[in-house]
């Protein structure tokens, strides 16, 4: 594999492909309408070898997206599970982002999916720090004025493709207004999401995130560091978040598979806290980190050693 990625293979319905030869109609079904469902996961390079992270888990919410829009995938979880660690193994890969996506490569021009056929493809391809430097020094954020989309207009559970032209469209406007990254609310007015992560917030000591009401993709990275938290005697609350409690809090950030943990230190041109990351922030950056290397024998089972 070169530096810019080339040389790669994917897996494609069953076979592993040359990256350049993994094509489909410039009329598929996905490309037009965002039909495609989709996972983002990450393997890390351990001194145990490449481990991918919570990669079950990551396999059951791929399927629990399909069965939203009742898609079959024609695989099983064991399938796709096999495919992944294929597509690692092949590209001699360590640490890096893998993408399951599971797409309608029908090219005609009807919405309908139904009796479409399905195609499904695992790329993998190396992937440093999502936000940069950012992810040491934190990031800035605008709150959007383009809400979340939310359950009464389309599953925000499912990461369907056609769910990120709503994150397209916000990370656009914060960026265009000079922020790094967007936080939407709920269509209520609390604090919901960003494009492609979860947010919490630290408030006197207790870490707090919006609960499943908020219209939010249950994240497995806020899984994580619930459960990392709630191994640590951290304080935490699963609930609704007004917006000025961004503006208010002691610290922020974002979690996500591609984010990791990311500090959010300006939200509206405000600082957060003291304006650089903060204490718990940091810690549980760390133990996040520290699991995902291998470091921590107590979270062992949540990496798949490849
Ligand atoms: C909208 C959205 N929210 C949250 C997340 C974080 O989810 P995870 O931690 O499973 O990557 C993602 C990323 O997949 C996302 O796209």
């Amino acid at each position: 594999m070169k530096k810019d990625g080339s040389g790669l293979y994917f897996w494609l319905n069953g076979k592993m492909v040359k990256a350049k030869d993994a094509n489909v109609p410039i009329l598929t079904h996905s490309m037009q309408y965002g039909s495609g469902i989709f996972e983002g996961i990450r393997a890390y390079n351990t001194s145990r070898g490449a481990a991918i992270f919570r990669l079950d888990d990551h396999i059951k919410r791929f399927f629990r997206s399909a069965k939203i829009y009742a898609m079959d995938l024609g695989y099983t979880q064991k399938g796709i599970h096999d495919a992944v660690v294929k597509t690692v193994v092949y590209n001699k890969l360590d640490s890096c982002y893998i993408r399951p996506f599971a797409f309608y490569d029908d090219d005609s021009i009807g919405i309908s999916t139904t009796g479409k056929r399905i195609s499904v493809f695992v790329a993998a391809r190396p992937f440093g720090a999502y936000y940069g430097k950012g992810k040491e020094s934190g990031i800035s954020c605008k709150i959007s004025s383009w809400q979340r989309i939310n359950s009464l207009i389309l599953p925000p559970e499912a990461k369907a493709s056609g769910n990120y032209i709503n994150s397209i469209i916000a990370n656009l406007d914060a960026r265009m207004a000079g922020a790094d990254e967007a936080i939407l609310t709920s269509l209520d007015g609390y604090v919901a999401e960003g494009p492609g992560e979860n947010i919490f917030i630290v408030e006197d000591g207790e870490l707090v995130t919006p609960s499943r009401e908020a219209d939010i993709l249950l994240g497995i990275t806020r899984d994580s560091i619930i459960k990392i938290a709630e191994s640590m005697g951290v304080r935490l609350s699963e609930r609704n978040i007004h917006k000025e409690e961004l503006y208010t809090c002691d610290e922020a950030f974002f979690a996500g598979t591609a984010a990791e943990i990311t500090p959010i230190t300006r939200i509206d041109s405000r600082k957060v806290g003291k304006g650089v990351p903060g204490p718990l922030t940091k810690m549980l950056g760390n133990e996040y980190s520290r699991i995902a290397n291998g470091q921590r024998r107590d979270f062992d089972y949540w990496l798949t050693y490849v």
